[in-house]
Parts: C-alpha cells; sequence; structure tokens
C-alpha cells in the first residue's frame, strides 16, 4: 500500500492518465482499422460488380479460359476465381487461405449462392497475411460466383504502426504527466508535511514551533489556523505557567511568616504574654489571608471554567444599600471613612444577580477603603439611562498611575505588592470582579487621577 500522501496522488494521477490513454488509443486504432477495412471492403465490392458485368458479356469458353481471370486479377491486383455450388473452381486459382478457411471454417459454399454479395475478413495465420475475401454473384448465371480475395497486410501494418504510436505517445505522455504529478504532487503536500512537522514539534513541548506554509489556498489557510492555534495555546501555557508561580508565591510569603513567628515562639524567645499575643494575632491574620486567597482563587477557577451560573432577580436598591451599609460599618469605623449611597430617581428595582453584583460591590468598596486616607468620603451611584444601569465607586485615595491602569484586571497584579498586601489584598479582586461583570454582559472601566480620585464604573445592559 501507498502510505504517504505524495505517492498517493502521483500514482493516482498515472493510474488515471494511463486508462484514459489507453482507452482512448485502443478504440482509435480499432476505429481506423475498420475504417481501413471497410473501405477495401467495399472496394473490392465495386470491383466485383464491374468485374461480373463485364464477365456476363464475354463466351463461355472465354469466361472459363484460365488466361482472362488471371488478367482481370492482375489488372485490378487482387487473386480472382469463379467457383459452383460444389465448390469446384471453375475459372482462375483460389488462394491458400480460403482453401485453408474452407476446410477448418464450417462455413459451407451454398451461403454464397443466395444472390447476396457477401465478404468476409481472415486473420492472419502461419502460413498467409490478413486477406478479406469477397463473393459477387453472376446476375444471369446463379450456379456461379466470382470471388475475389486480396491481402490486407498493408491495413494490418497501417495498425501496428498506429498502436505502436499510441504506445509511444502513452509512454511519452506517462513520462511528461509523471514529471508534472511529481511537481503537483510536492507542491501539494510539501506545505502538508510543513505543518505537519510544526505540529509534531509543537505537541512534543516546542510551543514556539510555527509553520510557513501560509497562504490563501486552503492549505495556507489550514496553515494560518494552526499558527494562531498555536500563538493562543503558547498564550494560555505562559499564563498557566505565570499563575503557578504567582500562587506559589502568594503562599508561600505568608507560610514564611507562619513559620517565622511559630518557631519563635516555640523556641520561647518571647515570653511576654503581650508579645505572644500579638505573635499570635499575626500568624492568624496571614491564616485569613491565606483562606481568602484560596477562596478567591476557586472562585476564580469556578468562572472561568464556565461553571458559574447567574440567577437574575428583582433586587430592591433601598433595601440593597442598606445592608451594604451595615457590612461595611466596622471597616469604614475603623478609619473614620463615610460610605455615601446615591440612587437616581425612579430606580427602585433592578433586575440582576444580587449575589454577584454584592461581590462586585464589595471589592469596589473594600478597595476604596483600603487605597484611601482616614476620614475620607466614598461615593457608590446607582443610575439609570435609557440603555443601562451603572454603578459607579469614586474615592479620593492615593489613586492609580495612569501606567498600571491596564494591568488591573490581571490576576495578582498590585500597584504597590508590598504595601497592598499589607493592606490584606491579595490582587484577585479586580479579575474576579471583571469575570463576573462580564459574565452578566457588563462592562467595566476605570479612570483615576492619583491623589485626588478615583471611580471604577461598571455598565450592565438594561433588565429592569
Ligand atoms: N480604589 C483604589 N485606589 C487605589 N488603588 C486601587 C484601588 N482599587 C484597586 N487598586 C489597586 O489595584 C490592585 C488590585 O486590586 P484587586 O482588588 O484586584 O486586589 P487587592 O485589593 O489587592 O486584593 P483582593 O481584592 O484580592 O483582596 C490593588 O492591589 C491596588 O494596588
Ligand atoms: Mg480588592
Amino acid at each position: 500500500m501507498i502510505r504517504s500522501l505524495f505517492g498517493k496522488i502521483l500514482t493516482s494521477h498515472i493510474v488515471v492518465l494511463v486508462l484514459l490513454t489507453a482507452s482512448i488509443g485502443i478504440s482509435l486504432s480499432h476505429l481506423v482499422t475498420n475504417y481501413l477495412v471497410e473501405a477495401k471492403k467495399a472496394e473490392l465490392i465495386r470491383v466485383g460488380i464491374s468485374t461480373t458485368r463485364f464477365l456476363n458479356a464475354v463466351t463461355q469458353d472465354q469466361l472459363y479460359s484460365p488466361s482472362l481471370l488471371e488478367n482481370l486479377s492482375d489488372f485490378s491486383g487482387t487473386t480472382m476465381w469463379i467457383i459452383d455450388q460444389e465448390n469446384h473452381t471453375r475459372s482462375g486459382k483460389a488462394p491458400k487461405i480460403w482453401q485453408h478457411h474452407m476446410q477448418v471454417q464450417n462455413d459451407p459454399a451454398e451461403n454464397l449462392f443466395n444472390g447476396e454479395v457477401t465478404s468476409r475478413l481472415y486473420s492472419a495465420n502461419d502460413d498467409d497475411d490478413p486477406a478479406i475475401v469477397v463473393s459477387i454473384p453472376f446476375p444471369q448465371n446463379p450456379s456461379i460466383v466470382l470471388m475475389i480475395h486480396t491481402p490486407i497486410t498493408g491495413i494490418a501494418k497501417t495498425s501496428a504502426a498506429i498502436e505502436q504510436l499510441l504506445l509511444y505517445t502513452i509512454l511519452g505522455s506517462i513520462l511528461l504527466a509523471g514529471i508534472f504529478a511529481f511537481i503537483l504532487s510536492r507542491n501539494l503536500t510539501k506545505p502538508i508535511s510543513n505543518i505537519s512537522h510544526a505540529a509534531e514539534k509543537f505537541t512534543a513541548g516546542n510551543y514556539k514551533s510555527r509553520t510557513t506554509a501560509i497562504g490563501q489556498d486552503e492549505i495556507g489557510r489550514l496553515g494560518f489556523t494552526f499558527n494562531e492555534m498555536a500563538a493562543a495555546l503558547e498564550r494560555i501555557e505562559q499564563e498557566r505557567q505565570e499563575f503557578f508561580s504567582d500562587i506559589t508565591h502568594e503562599l508561600k510569603t505568608p507560610l514564611a511568616t507562619i513559620q517565622a513567628v511559630t518557631e519563635s515562639l516555640l523556641d520561647g524567645v518571647v515570653t511576654e504574654k503581650t508579645k505572644q499575643a500579638c505573635y499570635l494575632k499575626t500568624t492568624l491574620d496571614e491564616c485569613h489571608q491565606m483562606n481568602s486567597l484560596i477562596s478567591e482563587l476557586l472562585n476564580l477557577a469556578r468562572i472561568e471554567s464556565g461553571q458559574m451560573h447567574f440567577q437574575y432577580q428583582n433586587l430592591n436598591l433601598g433595601e440593597f444599600i442598606e445592608k451594604q451599609k451595615g457590612k461595611f460599618q466596622p471597616m469604614s469605623a475603623e478609619k473614620n471613612q463615610q460610605l455615601i449611597f446615591s440612587v437616581s430617581p425612579k430606580l427602585v428595582f433592578v433586575k440582576t444577580d444580587p449575589l454577584r453584583i454584592e461581590q462586585i460591590l464589595s471589592n469596589l468598596i473594600s478597595n476604596a477603603l483600603r487605597h484611601s486616607p482616614d476620614g475620607n468620603k466614598i461615593f457608590i451611584q446607582f443610575e439609570r439611562d435609557k440603555t443601562s444601569f451603572i454603578l459607579s465607586v469614586t474615592d479620593s485615595g492615593e489613586g492609580i498611575p495612569q501606567k498600571d491602569l491596564p494591568y488591573l484586571w490581571d490576576r495578582f497584579y498590585r500597584v504597590d505588592k508590598a504595601r497592598s498586601r499589607n493592606k490584606g489584598g491579595t490582587g484577585l479582586g479586580l479579575a474576579i470582579t471583571k469575570k463576573l461583570v462580564e459574565g452578566m454582559h457588563g462592562n467595566i472601566s476605570v479612570s483615576s487621577i492619583p491623589n485626588e480620585k478615583t471611580i471604577f464604573k461598571v455598565i450592565f445592559p438594561k433588565t429592569f
């Protein structure tokens, strides 16, 4: 079996070509031979009919004199003889092929005496060339028939020459087609091999592997799609590696603190009760930090795997705001900060997923509280317009430098790593928030002027 695509294309080209050329050649050769044979028969019949007309006019003696038919035979370039119903030669001399035929074939002489013109084609045997024999009845003497024989060696030679020519043509065209098919199949299979090699390298772990077989045809487009797919997979792999190194780092930091604090407590270095309590509180804080990191990671994983389902219902904004005030009261009171909620007139109910809205708002408010100085005011607004429901959180805290704004939504991105971490942040809040907003078909944006104003704005399509 041919295994390679190249071999298959090449073979199928050659097979189709051979079949086509051979069938055309054989049919053509038959056609030409038949035409020549039929033309020869017609000529013999014409000569025979003229001869019988002539012989009708001669006397019996002249008819049966050997010289007359001999002369007529020489004149027409054929062999002529006359037979009777018993197949006796009455004049002239029958050629060997006829005698042989009469002996071997079951073709009685009476077949020639039904008043019709007949013709027979004899293929060559050991001694004789192929020949045509025609019989012409005498209109005024039904007891005898004029036989005319002529070899058709010329026609057979012509057919053989045609067949030979065809054979050379077939061989020549096979050679040419072979070269052509070779080039064509190479051109077709080369880019496929290129894509296949690139894919093999990619599978072996070379995520930079790309194909150069890109173009406008189907294979070129396949190559292009492969490259796009490879680039996407490379990106995913890179993100996966970064994600793991980030997680490892994030878990190692609190663990290192816990380890150090526990060791110093066990060593008995710290004996003072108040100091011990302080050390234990640090350990507890780090445990909280790890706990919230893990639950946020789970949250993110659930959203990214598409397992997060949204349950939309009518949310009473008044009640919702009261709940949020109560929830953030302890945190804001700590730094004497104020949360100022406002709702557009006539906006009472919003059709949304209350749990997710709360999650989104919680992260934005806790960020604002965390990154604003003592006594600061934080504004939370719920608005509507013709097409959307808008939620915004504005603070006048430290703000975010312009260069950091595009990366805020990345996992573990924190503007000031150390400070944010000290403030209890894991750097996952905004990544989760963005995914939640997008899951609800909304859009989140941020604008900030450091030490002046930071606004997070969430726009949901109108569902109320
Ligand atoms: N209102 C804000 N003012 C100033 N900086 C902010 C504000 N909101 C977010 N940031 C910056 O963006 C970073 C990412 O915020 P994000 O909510 O994703 O993480 P986090 O608050 O550090 O941790 P987490 O929310 O997971 O507990 C923060 O670390 C902080 O540097
Ligand atoms: Mg946050």
